[in-house]
């Protein structure tokens, strides 16, 4: 990409001051990274002036106090963080989902490798996402995923749980909402998950005039925060695409909308190894246990190994005698849990992801 083609004339000049400033050689990568730092600086220094400053004012100011106001920034965003309650989430967290789990090797290819690769998506053009929605019934790996993602990318990980703005009643919520999203916008490197979206950004046709404003301003957040320079994600979550305002989902506001859905037997026995690695186990036919854990979610395949971990527990303590899982202890478990999905939910799904998913 041509340098000239992104910045006015007059700030080429200026940043080209810049690099002389810091003794650092021109080069057309290294100055469209210096490029979205005064972007950046731009939008810091129109806050701090309340006015929308100009390019060239920008720049300026960028070389005047080139150093002192890179420390301020990141002295203000590790402040911001520790509000936010930004935490760092373990790469292992991915290495331990299967890659035959889907969305795993879509988020791999669509989210994870344009974020990473920077100069090749710029060299082909290809715009990483900032903003996506990830759908699908309960406990099927929603928020195991964006954590999953966070740790991936080596960003932090910072949750805005609708109950949060809430806290002040139901009139407050966009503002609220306003004030998050205006910090959020000046972290770095930070995947921002809201949960539980359709509480936020429900349709506005079924919506009262409190639930309507809220909406609206999740609306006029959403291209604020992608016109951002700075390393941001935004990931919505929702068992409910359905309930989603229309102007949301349409093209240009996010970037994909990925469905979480049902395991398929490679995923179950991922998870189900997962699980099993942490008991004292005998002999187990892991074949035998994806059989009979058809359309259990991640969430009921951890509700069974909690299960059986206590009863294991509890069995060795009554007998003072070494307790080991067997298949025969995991299928006892088994029927008498009720798979969360069922063909219902499995066919509404898959409706949905005709209708809604765009990855
Ligand atoms: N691939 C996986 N390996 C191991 N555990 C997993 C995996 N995916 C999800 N889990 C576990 O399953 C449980 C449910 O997952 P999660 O909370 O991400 O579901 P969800 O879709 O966000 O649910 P909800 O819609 O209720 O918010 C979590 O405790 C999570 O740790
Ligand atoms: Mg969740």
């Amino acid at each position: 990409m041509n340098i000239s083609t992104i910045m006015p004339p007059e700030s080429e000049v200026c940043v080209s001051k810049i690099f002389e400033a810091s003794g650092t050689k021109f080069e057309s990568e290294t100055a469209i990274d210096l490029w979205q730092k005064i972007i950046q600086h731009k939008w810091i220094l129109s806050e701090k002036l309340r006015r929308d400053v100009g390019f060239k004012t920008a720049c300026i100011d960028f070389l005047e106090n080139m150093g002192a106001d890179e420390e301020r920034v990141v002295h203000n965003r590790e402040e911001l963080l520790a509000q936010m309650g930004a935490r760092t989430i373990s790469r292992d967290l991915w290495e331990t989902i299967s890659d035959t789990q889907p969305p795993k090797k879509l988020i791999q290819k669509r989210i994870i490798l344009p974020l990473v690769e920077e100069g090749l998506s710029r060299k082909h053009g290809v715009t990483p996402p900032k903003a996506i929605i990830f759908f699908g019934p309960p406990g099927t790996g929603k928020t195991h995923f964006v954590k999953a993602m966070a740790g991936r990318l080596a960003w932090w990980f910072v949750e805005i749980a609708p109950s949060m703005l809430m806290a002040d009643g139901v009139d407050k919520i966009g503002a609220h909402l306003r004030q998050v999203m205006e910090k959020a916008r000046d972290l770095d490197q930070v995947v921002i998950f809201i949960d539980e979206f359709e509480e936020l950004a429900g349709s506005r046709d079924m919506a009262n005039r409190v639930d309507r404003s809220i909406t609206n301003e999740f609306l006029k957040q959403v291209p604020l925060l992608k016109s951002q320079p700075n390393k941001l994600l935004l990931v919505c979550a929702t068992n409910y695409i359905r309930q989603l305002d229309a102007a949301l989902l349409r093209p240009g506001r996010f970037d994909c909308i990925i469905p979480v859905g049902a395991l398929d037997s490679e995923g179950r026995r991922t998870i189900l190894e997962y699980y099993l690695a942490k008991l004292n186990t005998g002999v187990v036919d892991l074949d035998r246990i994806v059989d009979l854990t058809a359309r259990f979610t991640p969430a009921d395949v951890e509700y069974l190994f909690q299960k059986v971990a206590q009863h294991a527990f509890e069995k060795e303590y009554q007998n003072k005698d070494n307790f080991s899982v067997t298949t025969e202890v995991i299928s006892q478990a088994i029927t008498s849990i009720r798979p969360s999905l069922t063909d219902e939910m499995i066919e509404e799904h898959k409706e949905d992801i005709s209708t809604y998913s765009r990855i």
